[in-house]
């Protein structure tokens, strides 16, 4: 129970954002978080100021291939920004505060703004390998079952007890979203529900047919445990999922969901993902989730 004391939790991020803040002159408004296959959004930060997540204190190390693990300073299209090259996921063994401690890091050292991205087996029968969906809701399973970002002693330094998450991926960003596919010429953009799951195995036929018909449209293994503690802590958040495969739904099917494939298909998208979300940082005026600027 110590472990999840609600003013060690605090003092933890309050240690790490300022050994942060000490160690750069960047101020980031905005934060992003890569998915898998998905680090070279941060090559597009100018001016990087670089730090090992091994050599940050309080961090976690990523253990994934296809994650670099490291926190990446700079601006990006002039905003100031902080990227994670590589998170933390349930299925390495974390527990569920030290997956997002980066998050509330980020909130302490002012970001106001933040953009995830994930790779994602394709539910909706309608989406293809390569598209991208703009999460606009998001269904929590191992929440269900007690394991929720935010469960133990509350901290209203962070945010209320009981946050409300009918908003938890703000509207006008998803708007930016699709203006910014439109303006690029980009017909792939989907929008739909994410389901996490705490892998690390992927969906057996029965889970995947069983998530489609609950609403999802796609599955995988982070995000939404990020979002729900950004916005309990009061930061906008905009998510994609670029669907790397098509969840298996159909017993006849000879495919099976690998995480070769996933990186794969990271990377013959990428570029585009990383100029849309680019002109998206482009665009963003700063204001809170409750809407004042
Ligand atoms: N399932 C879960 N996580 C994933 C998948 C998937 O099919 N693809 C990429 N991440």
């Amino acid at each position: 129970m110590s472990e999840i004391c609600a003013e060690t939790i605090y003092e933890q991020c309050r240690t790490t954002s300022e050994w942060l803040l000490s160690h750069t002159d960047i101020r980031p408004t905005v934060g992003i978080v890569c998915g898998s296959g998905l680090g070279g959004l941060a090559k597009m930060i100018k001016d990087p100021v670089v730090f090992k997540y091994t050599d940050i204190p309080n961090f976690p190390e990523s253990t994934v291939p296809g994650h670099a693990g490291q926190l990446v300073f700079g601006t990006l299209k002039g905003k100031p920004c902080v990227c994670m090259q590589g998170r933390f996921h349930l299925y390495e063994g974390y527990p569920i505060h030290k997956v997002t401690l980066p998050i509330r890091v980020f909130k302490l050292m002012g970001v106001e703004t933040m953009i995830l991205t994930n790779a994602a087996g394709g539910l909706n029968q309608d989406y293809k390998v390569g598209d991208v969906m703009v999460i606009k809701d998001h269904i929590n399973m191992p929440g269900f079952s007690g394991n929720h970002p935010l469960t133990g002693p509350n901290d209203e330094r962070f945010g209320v007890r009981f946050p409300c998450m009918s908003n938890a991926y703000d509207r006008e960003l998803r708007q930016a979203a699709h203006d910014a596919a439109a303006e690029l010429g980009y017909d792939f953009l989907q929008e739909g529900v994410y389901c996490v799951l705490a892998g690390p195995s992927f969906e057996t036929i029965a889970e995947c047919r069983m998530l489609h018909k609950l609403g999802a449209d796609a599955v995988g293994m982070s995000t939404v445990h990020e979002v729900i503690v950004a916005h309990h802590a009061g930061m906008r958040c905009f998510a994609l999922s670029l669907i790397t495969n098509a969840a298996v739904m159909d017993y006849d099917s000879k495919e099976k969901a690998n995480h070769a494939e996933v990186l794969e298909t990271g990377r013959y998208r990428a570029e585009q993902l990383e100029k849309l979300v680019s002109n998206m940082v482009a665009g963003l005026q700063h204001k809170n989730n409750n809407g004042s600027l």
